[in-house]
């Protein structure tokens, strides 16, 4: 297992993932964690991310003393590089020039982090490395006991080591995909150097997950809000194998779902695997409280409350359960981290049912806690559920609700259902669907002026939006080809009664957000 030790910079996760990617289990925790931590993960190796900071303006942070005192190999990235420096007794100063985006290294040397690693051969008998940079200051003196291992023009020193204790730094960022060999050589530092097996596979993470919830909720019942999402898909067919009968999942159908979501999930869980699901028909109660509601956020917590009402309700048939099942993921636990600390900034009050727990008085059950969206997938389909669920663009808690803008009624929720499933459809048949990141039509309630035949209409408008992002945080509208837009407007404006018009939207984000609302 690795520790990360995260000084704050965008790709602090983005290591993290690569690592697993690497078969080997590893947490991310803040740069300050505690000494006790620090020694109860018994970590084989520890990394130090990039961050955005100055080593050597005043107060900036440092990772414990007992990093370099464990006896484990360290590897410190950009930031952390120089942080290392400078705590062994380095120099780091401001680099003349800042060094943003792609540069070329030169591997020096038999280093057992670099060694036969590289993109190009050099006549000088380099390894010729393209990486990606991004820093403004530099280590310009070595530690005791470290050499150079890699340099650039402007960067002498862009790669340390001391082999003896297993330290090693990079100024440039292995984790992205930009540096073409960057999963390598996060490999081969804790394959090779940390002694880590790969030992983190989809199989493994199935068995170890299944064990610990035995052990946790032993003869108890378990309650699981199923969605139709890819977490609690997961988490029911974990939990299914794990306790069986003991699992109880809670189906709601608040109308504003996709087309033919509810026969899927139904058929997938109730039916091919066997799993105990109630489904609640509950359009009616969703779009009362929705009626003459335009803003949304208002509609946002609407949705949310009628959620946990409808949900509390159900669970009162089921005395027997003490323990409330979430699909909560690593990332979610990671970002409310950063939230406690006051870091990240509300945009929109995603669907969160976190108080429900306590309201119900039940204990909390998150088998995903550890995993990233990748993991889950893969766990997924070990677990056997059909790779185009596991595979499904994320859809938001609220549903359509946030798809119509204004206020939403059921016909405009059964137009943009239809829009939508044209649109899905059409990318699946052109083999678009995976390429983009999430897709989705929004129902705009402005009616513009069309022809059809010899007839004027007078309709509504489908926007539809695609996404190219790794994270949601920032994406890129997705470059769709002509022709196959065409195509899709086409049979929206034809099979869609009361559509007149299709805009495609070309906003980023930012300064768009991903949903219209
Ligand atoms: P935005 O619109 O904030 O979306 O750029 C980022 C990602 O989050 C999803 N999203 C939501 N998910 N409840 C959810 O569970 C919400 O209220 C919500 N709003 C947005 C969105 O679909 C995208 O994947």
């Amino acid at each position: 297992r690795i520790l990360i030790l995260d000084f704050g910079s965008q790709y602090s996760q983005l290591i993290a993932r690569r690592v697993r990617e690497a078969g080997v289990y590893c947490e991310l925790h803040p740069f300050d964690v505690d000494a006790a931590l620090l020694r109860d993960f018994a970590p084989h190796g520890i990394i130090l991310s990039g961050g955005p900071e100055s080593v050597h303006q005043g107060q900036s942070p440092q990772a414990d003393p007992l990093v370099f005192a464990l006896g484990v190999p360290v590897l410190g990235i950009c930031y952390g590089m120089q942080t290392m420096a400078a705590a062994l007794g380095g120099r780091v100063a401001a680099a003349e020039r800042r060094e943003y985006g792609y540069a070329q290294v030169r591997a020096r040397g038999h280093s057992r982090l670099l060694h036969a690693i590289e993109d190009h051969d050099s006549p000088e008998g380099f390894g010729l490395l393209d990486v990606w940079m991004s820093h403004g200051d530099r280590v310009e003196t070595l530690p005791d006991g470290f050499q150079v291992i890699a340099e650039t023009d402007n960067a002498p020193l862009a790669g340390i080591a001391d082999e003896t204790r297993g330290f090693y730094g990079l100024q440039f960022h292995p984790e992205v995909t930009h540096t073409r060999q960057g999963q390598r050589m996060l490999a081969r530092f804790v394959h090779e150097i940390c002694g880590c097996g790969k030992r983190w596979t989809p199989a493994k993470i199935a068995e170890e997950t299944i064990e610990r919830v035995r052990a946790q909720v032993g003869e108890d019942h378990v309650l699981l809000g199923l969605s139709g999402g890819v977490d609690s898909a997961v988490v029911a067919a974990l939990l299914h194998q794990a306790i069986g009968e003991q699992l109880i999942c809670v189906f709601v159908d608040n109308g504003l779902l996709r087309a033919g979501e509810a026969d899927q999930v139904m058929a997938t869980f109730a039916r091919h695997m066997g799993v105990r699901v109630v489904k609640v028909d509950a359009e009616e109660r969703f779009l009362a409280r929705l009626a003459g509601v335009d803003d949304p956020e208002q509609k946002r917590k609407r949705i949310g409350n009628t959620f946990i009402e409808v949900f509390e309700q159900e669970a009162a048939r089921h005395p027997e359960v003490r323990w409330l099942a979430q699909g909560t993921i690593y990332p979610d636990v990671i970002e409310s981290a950063g939230a406690r600390t006051g870091k990240a900034k509300v945009i929109k009050s995603h669907h969160n049912v976190g108080g429900l727990p306590e309201r119900m008085q039940l204990k909390l059950l998150e088998p995903l806690r550890e995993l990233f969206k990748d993991e889950v997938r893969k766990l997924g389909l070990e677990l056997g559920l059909p790779a185009d669920m596991v595979y499904r663009h994320p859809f938001p808690g609220p549903g359509l609700g946030v798809r119509i803008l204004g206020e939403v009624h059921k016909d405009y929720a059964d137009r943009l259902r239809l829009a939508d499933a044209i649109f899905i459809e059409e990318l699946r048949r052109a083999g678009l669907y995976d390429q983009v990141s999430q897709a989705f039509a929004v129902f705009l309630p402005v009616r513009s002026v069309g022809v059809v035949g010899d007839n004027r209409q007078y309709a509504h408008v489908i926007a539809l939006r695609a996404v190219e992002t790794i994270d949601f945080m920032t994406a890129r509208w997705a470059e769709l080809p002509y022709d196959f837009l065409a195509q899709v407007s086409h049979r929206i404006v034809n099979e869609v009664a009361g559509i007149s018009r299709v805009v495609y939207d070309v906003t980023g984000k930012p300064p768009g957000t991903i949903e219209w609302e």
